[in-house]
């Protein structure tokens, strides 16, 4: 599997190389906080006119952080559309053509990339518009297969079948505490899809994301891309080998699908 950075800390990726990261608005407002990023924030602040609107604050704010994270992995960097606007397509495309314009005046071009948005059916239409501007996108919150199999049939880039979130409803439905990894229900889930793309030979990219611990991105060793939390990261690193060989069962990280369908 590519090892995807779930993160917008610049010195975490730095520790850890991924080859991609995915931030959301979350871990943009988690990152503008830390110490390095303090000058840029101020300089934002700074600039903006005193009664100007603050989305316009934050649309820049998540274009110059990933404008950062471009600079330190060599991969696609993953920019969310707020999830306010997820079930109006018109909406999104235009979030995302602004968004991919902001990069531009950054010099970052629209290959460096990946729209995120939710995958409703309005998010699944936008990203079909937004591939005729060479714009790719992840389809995210994903959780189910039918969602996933709307997203191939659309020609999406990627999208990001959910772990934690599945495992985490079934945990409160079912008033237990844990699953063992083998029955861990969002775990399943991304393998069902897994092997469903492989076996319908789909192009769409399948990234797991949304872990709880480490056992949970183990289990899904092979998938085309993971996206890990650094504190998920240091966990699967402390244990013995390098985070490629535990994420690749086979020779040849390069390569993004692996898992066979038998595995799964
Ligand atoms: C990644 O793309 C997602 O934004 C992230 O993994 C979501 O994880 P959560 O369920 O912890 O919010």
């Amino acid at each position: 599997s590519v090892v995807v950075a779930d993160t917008g800390d610049i010195e975490a990726i730095r520790k850890f190389q991924p080859r991609d990261c995915t931030t959301n608005p979350s871990l943009i407002l988690k990152a503008a906080q830390l110490p390095g990023y303090a000058s840029l924030v101020r300089e934002l602040l700074d600039a903006a006119p005193k009664d100007g609107d603050p989305e316009a604050v934050l649309d820049r704010l998540t274009v110059r952080i990933g404008t950062e994270l471009t600079k330190i992995v060599p991969g696609d960097v993953s920019t969310e559309v707020d999830a306010r606007l997820s079930f109006d397509k018109d909406a999104m495309v235009a979030k995302a053509r602004h968004l991919i314009k902001l990069y531009e005046e950054q010099g970052v071009g629209k290959d460096r990339i990946l729209i995120k948005l939710a995958t409703t059916w309005e998010g699944v239409q936008a990203a079909k518009e937004l591939l005729k501007d060479g714009i790719r996108c992840n389809l995210t919150l994903v959780f189910s297969l039918e969602q996933a199999v709307a997203c191939a049939q659309a020609g999406v880039f990627l999208i990001s079948p959910f772990v934690g979130r599945i495992t985490d409803w079934y945990k409160k439905a079912q008033g237990v505490e844990s699953f063992p990894i083998s029955e861990d229900p969002g775990v399943q889930s991304v393998r069902k899809i897994y092997a469903h793309f492989k076996a319908h030979g789909y192009q769409t990219v399948v990234m797991g994301a949304s872990f709880r611990s480490a056992a949970q991105v183990e289990a899904l060793a092979g998938c085309d891309r993971l996206t890990v939390s650094p504190q998920l990261l240091a966990d699967l690193a402390a244990d013995e080998g390098t985070l490629e060989r535990q994420l690749n069962p086979s020779e040849g990280h390069e390569q993004e699908s692996e898992l066979t369908e038998a595995q799964f």
